[in-house]
């Protein structure tokens, strides 16, 4: 697949622009280094069609090769797709009660994503997180601090997400925080598990019809 297929594809969807759309590509050209460099090697290692990243048809992603607590970011449809390798640790923290005082929607009432991933861990499988990263107050794409910490990026840190534009937090099943400008969980695209080590992005499993465009903000 050709490096340029993506950043062409964004820049079609640039064209009817909005400051949501205008903050994403700016904030996904400052990232555009970290997302080229984790995810053009499972891209290309997939070789899907350059049509069919344009129609924004189903991609699949081998997470096998996502280490536990990493992160890949994938593009389909024009937009960054964050899958996270939880880790034990991590999933454990997702039923913190500590943390779910913090949440501003922690039982994903908001119709944010499929019902299929309207559960604790946001997901199909808990240890695959599957979100569109962009944050849902102006669309810059959230940073990844998926280490607990005392002080970093943010007093006691659980790991998530903290957007760069205004500081927006999320946990890692992209589960917003209260107190912040960004309003909505992060969404959820459709997705199916094709395989333990194989997950298809933009196709949901049998018996769903869900949409991305039905979400209540992206
Ligand atoms: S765009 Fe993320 S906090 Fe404003």
């Amino acid at each position: 697949m050709s490096s340029t297929a993506v950043p062409v594809h964004q820049e079609a969807e640039f064209q009817g622009t909005t400051r949501r759309d205008f903050l994403t590509l700016l904030a996904l050209a400052g990232a555009g280094v970290g997302v080229a460099a984790v995810a053009w090697p499972f891209i290309d290692s997939l070789e899907p069609a350059a049509d069919t990243l344009a129609a924004g048809e189903p991609l699949d992603v081998d997470v096998s090769k996502i280490a536990p607590g990493q992160q890949i970011v994938v593009m389909w449809r024009g937009k960054p797709i964050f899958l996270v390798h939880r880790t034990p640790q991590a999933i454990k923290t997702l039923q913190s009660p500590k943390l779910l005082s913090i949440l501003s929607d922690p039982n994903s009432h908001v119709a944010q994503q499929p019902t299929y991933a309207q559960n604790w861990h946001r997901s199909i499988l808990p240890e695959f997180a599957v979100m569109v990263g962009i944050c849902t107050h102006l669309g810059c794409v959230p940073g990844f601090f998926p280490n607990p910490s005392p002080t970093d990026p943010a007093p006691n840190w659980p790991g998530g997400y903290l957007c760069p534009c205004h500081g927006s937090k999320y946990d890692l099943a992209g589960r917003v925080y209260l107190g912040v400008p960004a309003p909505y969980n992060l969404p959820v695209p459709p997705y199916r598990v094709m395989s333990p080590t194989m997950l298809r992005i933009g196709e949901n499993p049998e018996g769903s019809d869900f949409d991305l465009n039905s979400v209540v903000q992206i």
